[in-house]
Formats: structure tokens, sequence, C-alpha cells
């Protein structure tokens, strides 16, 4: 396997020959910019699914207003506290004394700010008493990030708010890579596909068949429309669950500035065949 080394110090990737290869995806990777790429969309005030009003509403798919967007973000908070990723942008070495509660306050603030551009710019989703399972969504055809959603999520805060460590990690390397690689992957299908930025249950909502509801939920959605679907995963343990909703692995990302190499797994899933 080759691996290709991109312009931020300490982050490659490997791509796995022939798989997802598309003759129309022959895109470059760009210089990373070190710029938030979040991205608006016209379905985010259409909603796949309306909220229910019906009785077992909390057991249906519904999206997110923007007036819940610190419930929703305390959801993936939970889900994500101790993932790799989750822990590279707070477990810096200008953390290295802050107490597990600043941390959290950190993790959890972060969480909201993206939380706040997903529902503001994209689309998110939950299902479940109390938020037990929340998706945040980039439909096809968004656009990038304003400043209006900048200010209003408290992304500007959070850059002040990450140590230096973590502020490159996050705004400088890791948003400008996924943006790319996303684009090299997906080559001419990038505007026009689903993306799963980050799907999470709480620990005490697992195994209840969400995750698999918030995925479905877009994914007969993008088949109707012939689209395909992409994420990252963050944890290996993942990827049969993954593979079973119909996405496969097309590359790995490495995240290497901390002492524990992050490990992504960029994952496609191409629409079924009408009738299947
Ligand atoms: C991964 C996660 C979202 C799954 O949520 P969930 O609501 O428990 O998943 P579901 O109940 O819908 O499970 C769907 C299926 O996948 C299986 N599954 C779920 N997580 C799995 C895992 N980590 N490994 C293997 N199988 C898994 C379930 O057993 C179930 O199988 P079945 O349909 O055959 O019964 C949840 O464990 C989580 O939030 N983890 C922490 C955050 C995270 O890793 N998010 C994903 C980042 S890529």
């Amino acid at each position: 396997m080759a691996s290709t080394t991109l312009a931020p110090a300490g982050i490659n990737f490997v791509e796995k020959p022939g798989l997802n290869k598309r003759k129309d995806s022959g895109n470059g990777i760009t210089e990373p910019q070190p710029q938030f790429h979040v991205q608006a969309s016209e379905h985010a005030a259409e909603p796949v699914v309306k909220a229910p009003a019906a009785a077992g509403k909390d057991e249906q798919v519904r999206v997110v207003a923007l007036s819940e967007y610190k419930a929703a973000a305390r959801c993936l908070a939970e889900a994500f506290e101790q993932d790799d990723v989750g822990r590279y942008f707070v477990d810096t070495p200008g953390t290295k004394d802050w107490t597990a509660e600043q941390k959290w306050d950190l993790h959890l603030f972060m969480m909201e700010c993206i939380t706040y551009c997903h529902i503001a710019q994209g689309m998110v989703t939950t299902i479940g008493p109390d938020y037990g399972g929340v998706a945040l969504w980039m439909p096809p055809n968004s656009s990038d990030m304003g400043l209006t959603t900048f200010f209003r999520s408290g992304m500007w805060r959070l850059y002040y708010r990450l140590c230096r460590e973590g502020r490159q990690r996050f705004f400088t390397e890791f948003m400008p890579l996924l943006h790319d690689i996303k684009a090299h992957t997906l080559g001419d299908r990038d505007a026009s596909s689903w993306y799963l930025v980050y799907i999470g249950t709480k620990p005490a909502a697992r195994g209840k068949g969400y995750a698999r509801k918030l995925v479905d939920h877009v994914t007969r959605q993008a088949d109707r429309d012939g689209r395909a679907t992409y994420l990252e995963s963050s944890n290996a343990a993942n990827l049969p669950f993954y593979r079973r909703l119909g996405f496969r692995e097309c590359r790995k990302l490495y995240l290497q500035r901390s002492e524990k190499v992050v490990e992504l797994d960029v994952m496609v899933r191409e629409p079924a065949a009408k009738g299947e």
C-alpha cells in the first residue's frame, strides 16, 4: 500500500487500490487551507421526514431544530467521549494539566459548535428518548459555511478555547484534510453525495437499532435519488456495522500528531440499483 503525505505535517493517507474507484473521480488533492468547511444545504429547510406527532414518536427518526442543538450535541459528546478522534483535539500537550471536567467541557463545547453548524447548514436527525441517537449530515448540493454560522455556532470561540496544538489539529489540519479527501474520493460526485459527518448513540441507548435507523433514513432517500453516501469511521470496531449498511472502505487516514496514531476509514456506499 502506498502512503501519501499531505501538506499538513503528521497526517497522511493510504489508498486501497481499486476500491470505489470511478472513472470520473479524478480530482487531485489540493493543498489543505486553514479554514473550516461546513456546507449549507438546500435540503436543510426541507426535512426528509417531519417530526411525528403520533405515539411512539421517539422510535422514529426526526429532524432536529436549532433550538435543540445543545441536547443533540450532548448525545454526541457522550457517544464520542472515549473516541480516539474526539480525544485527539482535547488531549494535547497544552491540556496535560487540565482536569477531566475541563476536558469534558471543551469536548462538549466542540460538539455544540459542530452540531449547531450542521443544523444551520446541513441536517441533524435524532431518534430515541432524550436524543438517544443523533446523526449530523451534509446533504447534496451544499455550499461552504458562511461567516454568520461561524459566529453564531460559537466556532470562533472554539478557535480560542482550543490550545494551540488543538487548534492546529482541528482547524488547520483535520477539517481541511477531511474536505480534500472527500473531494478526492468522490470526484465529480462530491457535491451530489450525502455525507454522514457524525453518528452516535448514548451508551445507555445502544443496541436498540437507533444508529441503523438514522443511517437508513438517509440512505433510503439516497437510493431513490441514485446518490452515494460518504463517511469517515473513527473506530475499526464499527466497520462491520457500516459494511452491513452497504458501505465499503476505500481509504485510510492517519492522524499522527499525538503519541497514539489515530486511524480513520473512509467509506462510500453506492446507491442500490432500482428495484433492489
Ligand atoms: C456505533 C454506534 C453509533 C452504534 O449505535 P447503536 O445505536 O448501538 O447501533 P444499532 O443498535 O443500530 O446497531 C445496528 C447493528 O450494528 C451492530 N453494531 C453496532 N455497533 C457495532 C459495533 N461497534 N461493532 C459491530 N457491530 C455493531 C449491532 O449489533 C446491530 O446489529 P444487527 O442489526 O445485526 O442487530 C454506537 O455504538 C456509538 O455511538 N459508538 C460511539 C461513537 C461511534 O463510534 N460512532 C461512530 C463513529 S464512526
